[in-house]
């Protein structure tokens, strides 16, 4: 059976969606983590629990496709700063920032944000797995000025005590240098009565 020129265009216009596709999957999940967006409402209620300022610095770490950078530049007036592994994911970050109007405010830095300086930051945003939450503490501990907020989604930094915690969004504000104690500390001390 031959092919027409139209029948081999669709073919390879087809093979490069496809081979698009599997590095979108595949770049993330090769550095450990499948990019999983975070809801719109989400990323918004913790950008206002960090109390996110205009001008102020927000990094997010791994920021797939620039949901939060563009969030946090548009509706909050940061200068946001992605780090993102995956090309692709950064070219698509890249992207919503130049159709949304925000791109003089967002940067997306391909690269590893365990390499990354991160001393300029005033709120780091981060939604990980536990393992690299575990891996990412260190650094944090050392890069990060007295009064940066780390807000994390869905996992926690189990030796530091959070300053707030949302519970239905699972939602966690750190406030450098964190209180040791992990979030038992944190929910014991909420069950205290005001006045003993
Ligand atoms: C769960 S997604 C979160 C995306 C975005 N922050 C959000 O909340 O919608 C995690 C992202 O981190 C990226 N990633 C994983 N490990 C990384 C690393 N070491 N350095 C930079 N990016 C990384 C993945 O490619 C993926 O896009």
């Amino acid at each position: 059976m031959t092919m027409s020129p139209l029948q081999w265009t669709l073919l390879g216009m087809a093979a490069a969606v496809a081979l698009l596709y599997g590095l979108w999957v595949v770049i993330p999940v090769l550095h450990g983590l499948p990019w999983i967006p975070t809801g719109r409402e989400r990323i918004r209620r913790a950008l206002e629990m960090a109390r996110v300022r205009p001008g102020e610095i927000v990094y997010d770490l791994g920021a797939g496709d620039g949901r939060v950078l563009v969030m946090a530049a548009r509706e909050f007036g940061a200068q946001a700063v992605g780090i993102e592994a995956s090309p692709l994911h950064c070219a698509v970050a890249w992207l919503r920032a130049l159709f949304s109007g925000s791109l003089s405010r967002v940067r997306v830095r391909r690269g590893n944000f365990f390499r990354a300086d991160l001393r300029d930051a005033d709120v780091v945003f981060a939604y990980l797995t536990s393992r690299h939450v575990l891996r990412l503490q260190p650094q944090l501990e050392r890069q990060l000025r007295p009064g940066t907020r780390v807000v994390t989604i869905s996992f926690d930094f189990p030796d530091w005590q959070p300053a707030a915690f949302d519970k239905k969004d699972l939602i966690f504000l750190y406030r450098m240098p964190p209180d040791a104690g992990g979030l038992g500390t944190f929910l014991a001390k909420q069950d205290l009565p005001l006045s003993r």
